[in-house]
């Protein structure tokens, strides 16, 4: 496949058939926890847009989707966590099974933020599952039930996740040269 896109990657991480394998195994084991529930996937805009909606496909359970936007407050306000939802959901949560679909946890803050404010909304049970995991990173601790990779701490783009609002169409994650970001 050839993306003038793929000049700015140093290696392929998760090809897309490593990715879809991995998604299947997800989706069977959501498909068997949940057995006889409609959970409500909450995809994280945009980065978890792919992976929600490849996992979606796996899960053989009558979910629903919704999604919410948020935004970090700029580098200051980030490291106490604190982001604004600029899309919050369409419907209600209370009683409802929510699976919270993000594609990556990093310091963790946002996830963080975001269960404890999908908690004070009453759902009857409240999980996550994340693409990848970037264990070294994290700063607060946070439950993740279903996590698809650990990763190293490099700067990943594809299947979701951008540099500057691009990279997101690459059907596999691969590390970005750091060329092409060092001096932003
Ligand atoms: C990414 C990702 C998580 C967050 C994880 O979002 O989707 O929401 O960062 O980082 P943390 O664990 O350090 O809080 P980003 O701000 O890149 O937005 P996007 O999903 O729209 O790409």
């Amino acid at each position: 496949m050839a993306f003038d896109l793929e000049r700015d990657l140093q290696e392929i991480l998760l090809p897309p058939e490593v990715i879809a394998g991995r998604v299947a195994e997800l989706g069977a084991q959501i498909t068997a926890d949940y057995a006889g529930r409609r959970p409500v996937l909450v995809c994280i805009l945009r980065g978890a847009v792919m992976f929600a909606a490849d996992l979606a496909r796996r899960i053989q359970l009558p979910v629903a989707m919704d999604f919410m936007a948020i935004s970090s407050y700029g580098s200051g306000a980030r490291t106490s966590g604190v982001v604004r939802i600029l899309k919050d959901l369409d419907v209600s949560v209370e009683g409802q099974d929510v699976l919270v679909v993000e594609d990556i946890v990093d310091s963790g803050l946002t996830l963080n933020y975001l269960m404890a404010n999908l908690r004070s909304r009453r759902p009857a049970s409240l999980q996550a599952c994340v693409l990848l995991d970037k264990p070294d990173r994290r700063q607060v601790p946070v439950h993740v039930q279903y996590v698809g990779f650990q990763i190293p701490d490099r700067f990943v783009v594809g299947y979701g996740l951008d540099y500057a609002e691009r990279y997101r169409n690459l059907p596999y994650v691969a590390v970005l040269k750091p060329e092409v970001y060092e001096g932003r």
